[in-house]
């Protein structure tokens, strides 16, 4: 079973409420509150811990931040791959991941900043693939608005084969560094990209020789038919979240069937699933914690990050106001979610107060919440049946949701034979079992 750690660079978790918890740290700027996660992450023997990101604070409800800024909702936002690189330096053995946006970045850099995490890890180093939301990064970023969602797959990728063009132009033994006879490395062995697409132009030499990894991880999130389709082809760790066995197992199923379709290895794509575990000594404890958290959560939270997640001023309408179809088909961000609300709210003309209800964005409403024995159950269902092949795990707030996590629940999957003891290999592919990519494999998919 792989763990994965959702980590957020910023002053909470995904979850605003995060923050006003008594016992959260709230020097969330500074090296030593990563570097402590990190080590709690490799004392549990997690495979990787991944920074999540968006490029801009959620201040899309009644275009004003104030709301944002006050309620501390997702406002502070570091950049994850310098906050990773100081995990990296405290850490030996847990992969580190971190969100980059092909929509707004250049392929070039993006290449070029993971191959360097990846070998001054020794190898540990991921990219979680996001194409971005919302028109507020676009304001950023340089643009008025966002790419249409398939738009910014097709997009991405362009993105992704000029990344991997990058990544395949050094060969393994280029590389010489012989001094007595001057020479540094084989000329005839790295190579020029020289790629004219559409939507990119990128000639190379590119600067970092091959990574201990091959190339670094690729994780990827895609949830729609066309988000999906991306992922079967590019992912080699996927995040899924889904609420229901049977629909993760459809999904599952589907995932490596079509990895299959592409000519890839199913295998060599580990499906996570998202879950938020609350987890106490005993089940009573356990509620009792999902209920003192809860209590510090507020509307405001989740109306922001509903209009942050669906591109959409959710200010404009009162909560029990409708969405009729036309505005649905407009809700242009995370499709996922609009979806899960149209599947749940028992009408085709959905209200806001059913989008807070159903998505529960900002709340532990979605948690599993139980004593370690019942996480454990719970994880060993899903994982056996399989509808996936590891976890996200989600914190209510740091580090203390973490700890509780490492302390209770990862010794009950060890003791169960589920879950690793002690890292057997040094790399991020050897935990997950992946193999080292071999150069130009992904031009088979
Ligand atoms: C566990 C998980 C983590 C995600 N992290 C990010 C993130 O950091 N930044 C981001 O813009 N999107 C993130 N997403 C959103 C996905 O990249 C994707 O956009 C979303 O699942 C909807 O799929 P679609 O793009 O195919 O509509 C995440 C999704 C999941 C399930």
């Amino acid at each position: 079973m792989a763990l994965v750690g959702f980590l957020q660079a910023q002053n909470c978790t995904t979850i605003p409420a995060a923050w006003r918890q008594p016992d959260a740290r709230l020097d969330f700027t500074t090296a030593d509150y990563y570097r402590h996660i990190g080590r709690t992450l490799e004392r549990g023997c997690f495979d990787l811990g991944f920074f999540d990101d968006r490029l801009a604070m959620p201040d899309m409800y009644a275009g004003d931040h104030e709301h944002t800024v006050e309620n501390g909702i997702r406002c502070v936002k570091l950049d994850p791959t310098v906050v990773l690189t100081a995990m990296g330096m405290a850490t030996e053995h847990v992969g580190l991941g971190a969100t980059y946006s092909t929509t707004y970045h250049q392929p070039f850099h993006v290449a070029r900043v993971f191959s360097t995490l990846d070998h001054l890890t020794g190898g540990r180093a991921a990219w979680n693939v996001v194409t971005s939301v919302n028109d507020n990064e676009a304001r950023n970023m340089g643009f008025d608005h966002g790419l249409e969602h398939d738009a910014r797959y097709d997009q991405a990728d362009e993105f992704m084969e000029v990344v991997h063009g990058h990544w395949d132009t050094w060969e393994d033994d280029a590389l010489v560094l012989d001094r007595p006879n001057g020479l540094f490395a084989r000329g005839d062995k790295v190579h020029r990209l020289d790629h004219r697409g559409e939507h990119y132009i990128s000639r190379g030499p590119f600067t970092v020789p091959r990574t201990p990894q091959g190339h670094p991880v690729v994780i990827q999130a895609g949830q729609s038919g066309r988000g999906q389709r991306f992922a079967a082809r590019w992912g080699e760790v996927i995040f899924a979240s889904n609420l229901r066995l049977a629909s993760a197992k459809v999904q599952y199923d589907k995932l490596k069937v079509e990895a299959a379709n592409l000519g890839r290895n199913p295998d060599h794509l580990k499906l996570a699933t998202l879950m938020f575990p609350v987890v106490g000594r005993t089940h009573a404890e356990a509620e009792d914690r999902r209920a003192a958290f809860d209590s510090l959560a507020r509307d405001i939270d989740e109306l922001s990050l509903l209009s942050e997640g669906l591109n959409f001023d959710f200010s404009t309408k009162g909560v029990d106001d409708t969405f009729n179809e036309a505005e649905l088909a407009a809700l242009s961000g995370i499709q996922a979610i609009r979806d899960r609300v149209m599947e749940r709210a028992g009408s085709a003309e959905p209200t806001v107060r059913d989008f807070m209800r159903i998505t529960g964005r900002a709340s532990l409403s979605h948690a599993i919440v139980g004593d370690p024995v019942e996480i454990a159950d719970y994880m060993e269902e899903w994982f056996t049946t399989p509808a996936c092949d590891g976890f996200v795990i989600g914190c209510s707030h740091q580090p203390a949701g973490l700890e509780q996590f490492v302390d209770l629940v990862v010794p009950e999957l060890q003791r169960r034979g589920l879950f690793r003891s002690e890292y057997r290999g040094s790399t991020l592919r050897d935990h997950l079992g992946l193999p080292i990519p071999q150069p130009g494999e992904w031009k088979g998919a």
